[in-house]
């Protein structure tokens, strides 16, 4: 039998040293040290822990997300702005507006709910429980491409609702339906009734319901824009301009009338699934996972409370997205310009049209 060598091997023999655990070259390196280098050494150890542990954790937060980080770091909803204030909401006949009806109502809101269906609008209020819910819950019928003049009678009612109060909260919900389809084979009317509906009657709206709101010195509008109103949306060019107007409207909106006491929230979700309501929005079936409406009100009211310009409520890929948009333009377009096409031929065979495998091509985008 060899002798062990301090070299790490046997005389005679060549074997490969044992391996040496991180403790044990840490607790070399610390007796080989004068005290000033092992502070140095251990601060430096202690740092490169923290940081690969905050990144680990951000990573995880990040993936896990269903909002982006501003909106997920406020927990709770500040009810003292929603207790007794009058909320006017539109499109709340169905889909996220009634779940909108619904957690208002239950944190004391006294409502005013408009969409064009009066017997949905009826339906949606009976079922709300509250401070002021369901018998002084107001409904107000409206069209939001009847033009100005309807318009403004609906705002003149809405501010009479309740005396000495007008409107706090205006929430635009209400938009036209968002059929996935190529750009150049939108027709017409779709794309007039798309900014009749979500920009023009929207904006109308709020010309004419501001001045009330500048009269008070307070108001605030909540916005129900989209993803597709940050990034591109292939198969949805015009929802997606249309969302994208919006955003340009209420931002500098804000920045015109913020020192006069109105806020502007707007809320940019990525895919909701409004499935699970008393009527079906259209989600039924699809194959992508959507955050439940539930959950997207609520983080919308959470937004809406904390008086945040903007918030961004989805699961990924979608936020991923978004977040590439946002701060690398040049990544977030080449990886829409990849997906484009094949989101297209997604919609239209009505696969899902927010898979990840969108980037590989039609036979694996299902
Ligand atoms: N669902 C999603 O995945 C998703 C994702 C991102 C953003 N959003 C946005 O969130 C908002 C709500 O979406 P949703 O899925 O709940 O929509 P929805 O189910 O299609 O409901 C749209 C609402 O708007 C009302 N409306 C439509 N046309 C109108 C008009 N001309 N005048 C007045 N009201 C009108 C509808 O009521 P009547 O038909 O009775 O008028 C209905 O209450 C929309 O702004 C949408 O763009 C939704």
């Amino acid at each position: 039998m060899g002798r062990y060598s301090s070299h790490g091997g046997f005389k005679g023999l060549t074997v490969d040293p044992p391996p040496i655990t991180l403790v044990e070259l840490l607790d070399l390196t610390i007796t080989d040290c004068t005290s000033d280098d092992f502070d140095h050494k251990m601060l430096l150890f202690l740092f490169f822990c923290l940081s690969t542990a905050a990144a680990v954790a951000l990573l995880v937060r990040f993936v896990t997300a269903e909002g982006d980080f501003t909106l997920m770091s406020k927990r709770h909803v500040k009810r003292q702005e929603i207790e007794d204030k009058v909320v006017w909401i539109t499109g709340a006949s169905r889909g996220i507006g009634e779940i909108l009806a619904k957690q208002l109502a239950a944190l004391g809101a006294k409502l005013i709910l408009s969409a064009r269906n009066e017997a949905e609008l009826q339906r949606v209020k009976n079922q709300l429980r509250g401070k002021y819910a369901p018998d002084q819950v107001k409904i107000l019928r409206m069209d939001l491409a009847s033009g100005e003049e309807v318009l403004s009678e609906a705002v003149e009612k809405a501010v009479s609702f309740f005396p000495d109060c007008g409107v706090d909260i205006m929430i635009h919900n209400a938009a036209f339906e968002r059929l996935k389809t190529a750009a150049l084979d939108v027709p017409e009317e779709d794309l007039k009734a798309t900014f009749n509906i979500n920009v023009l009657g929207t904006i109308s709206l709020t010309r004419l319901l501001a001045p009330f709101m500048l009269k008070r010195g307070s108001g605030h509008f909540v916005v129900m824009s989209s993803a597709a109103g940050k990034t591109p949306a292939p198969g949805q060019a015009v929802y997606s301009a249309s969302k994208f107007a919006l955003n340009g409207y209420f931002h500098s909106l804000r920045s015109e009338l913020c020192q006069k006491g109105i806020k502007v929230t707007v809320v940019c979700p990525g895919p909701i699934d409004t499935s699970t309501g008393a009527t079906d929005s259209g989600a039924k079936g699809s194959l992508e996972k959507r955050l439940p409406t539930e959950r997207c009100v609520e983080l919308t009211i959470i937004a809406a409370s904390h008086g945040l310009k903007e918030a961004w409520i989805s699961y990924q890929p979608v936020l991923a997205v978004m977040y590439l948009v946002q701060y690398m333009p040049t990544i977030g377009f080449w990886l829409m310009d990849k997906v484009g096409k094949n989101r297209v031929e997604a919609a239209a065979k009505k696969r899902s049209a927010y898979s990840l495998s969108l980037l590989f091509g039609n036979k694996k985008a299902s």
